[in-house]
């Protein structure tokens, strides 16, 4: 028997899956099987322990589930080695240095722009319920607001704490070892990394002005896509927002098939275009995540989830055994500030104010011969000749900017970086000619439309 076989077999009392996985986990973690070490195959871990191969293979299961091994195809399963793990794509976005003066790496909306909850919280209709566990995780107030407003009926609401909360727990609750998940690419960095740590194969879709490219979502659906994840307005970082007649291919595509559809409308009410929804057409088979944190303030942590019914209380069912709810508290001053026409009319101003600044940066630097894609959010996406020049040729102007490549979950050679216009307002001008020459890659010389040069 070889050695690595008999190592494991001897350390093995409990014959059932997880009894197998535990005694494999600890001889890992006392390195008694090193990062990297092959493990046998299950026909022969089966054949030594008398057991089934379908118990090892389950045993397996377990295992690649809390990321101890990896399978190979035919090479077969390894110990994972921890240390070479990828470090995620989100902590690869930049943050500041000192030499950062405008940092437009961020993706935050504008503190400046976000409506002041203070007279509301002062007015607060209904006194607060903070002294129970038993109360319904959704506030009633809320709740019927929502449904009004909803893009289409959705089965089941709730609330959970932002947008990334939200599709953290969804794909914890929906996506297996394995699973085929469908994600624009370019895409927002921490989507792709909790695609990675839920074990899926992430099925790189691209875009086009006016959505998903179709035959690509088609294509995915063909081979056995199972979830697919949707920014459904002002994409990060792209700025495209779907239009009605890609929902409905989408839809069309889509239908019937055993996919469920996941949107995250992460810019939610400061979204210069119409929330177009697959709900509206395929409500059975989508979940919509309406994030309120670039509108009402991202330190409320909120973000309501509705559709279909099962994905909503599996995330439900999980979260009783950890906090369970999200604060009514906070619920309730929601349920006030979307009910307040001075709320309302704050975010309209805010709404209008991101679009103009995207639009003029997006037309200056067209004047550049940069083009950038997309009308809507808080970033453009622009791209550069080198992302390993840009970013440092804008940083010695005291510009901090995002790099494309953890943006990205297929790299080839079209770079970019992400750059936020949410606070663009002084300074926009010489700011925007700056990055048109880090698009370049040199300082450019182009006469602007009065003649001179800048
Ligand atoms: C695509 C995308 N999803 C989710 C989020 C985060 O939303 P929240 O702050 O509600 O967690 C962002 C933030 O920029 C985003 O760009």
């Amino acid at each position: 028997m070889p050695q690595a076989t008999k190592i494991i077999a001897d350390a093995i009392t409990d014959l059932s899956a997880e009894g197998i996985a535990r005694a494999i986990g600890t001889l890992v973690t006392g390195n008694s099987l090193a990062p990297g070490a092959r493990l046998p195959t299950v026909r022969e871990l089966a054949g030594a322990l008398s057991v089934s191969p379908t118990t090892v293979g389950d045993a397996w299961q377990i295992l690649r589930r809390h990321r101890v091994i990896h399978t190979e195809g035919r090479r077969g399963s390894f110990v994972r080695d921890l240390a070479q793990d990828r470090t995620p794509r989100y902590w690869r976005v930049p943050t500041t240095g000192d030499a950062i003066k405008v940092d437009l790496s961020s993706g935050v909306p504008d503190a400046r722009l976000l409506p002041d909850p203070l007279p509301i919280i002062r007015e607060l209709r209904e006194s607060p319920v903070v002294a129970s566990y038993l109360e319904p995780p959704v506030l009633t107030s809320l709740e019927e607001i929502l449904r009004a407003r909803w893009p289409f009926d959705p089965e089941r609401i709730t609330i959970l704490n932002g947008a990334m909360d939200a599709l953290d727990r969804l794909i914890q609750a929906v996506v297996t070892v394995g699973d085929k998940v469908g994600i624009s690419d370019p895409g927002f960095p921490p989507l792709f990394d909790m695609l990675d740590l839920a074990g899926a194969e992430s099925i790189p879709l691209p875009l086009d002005d006016a959505g998903l490219e179709p035959d690509a979502v088609r294509r995915a659906a063909d081979n056995g896509m199972t979830t697919l994840i949707i920014q459904s307005r002002a994409h990060n970082p792209v700025g495209i927002s779907m239009t009605p007649q890609r929902r409905d291919e989408l839809a069309s595509i889509l239908a019937g098939r055993p996919i469920l559809v996941l949107e995250d409308d992460h810019s939610g009410s400061v979204s210069s275009a119409e929330l177009v929804s697959l709900g509206s057409v395929i409500p059975e088979q989508v979940v919509y995540v309406w994030s309120f944190s670039k509108s009402h303030g991202p330190d409320f942590r909120l973000a309501a989830v509705g559709g279909v019914a099962d994905p909503i209380n599996s995330v439900e069912r999980r979260r009783t055994l950890g906090p369970s709810w999200t604060s009514r508290l906070l619920q309730g001053i929601l349920a006030s500030m979307l009910t307040s026409d001075a709320v309302e009319a704050s975010i309209a101003v805010a709404t209008d104010t991101y679009a103009q600044r995207r639009k003029q940066v997006v037309e200056r630097l067209a004047s550049h011969g940069v083009t950038v894609g997309g009308s809507d959010g808080l970033n453009i996406w622009i791209p550069v000749q080198n992302e390993a020049i840009a970013v440092p040729m804008l940083a010695a102007h005291g510009i901090g900017v995002a790099r494309g490549q953890p943006f990205r979950l297929v790299s080839d050679n079209n770079h970019h970086i992400r750059v936020t216009t949410s606070a663009l307002d002084n300074n926009w001008e010489e700011i925007t000619d700056r990055l048109a020459e880090a698009s370049h890659g040199y300082v450019d010389a182009t006469p602007n439309q009065n003649g001179g040069r800048r």
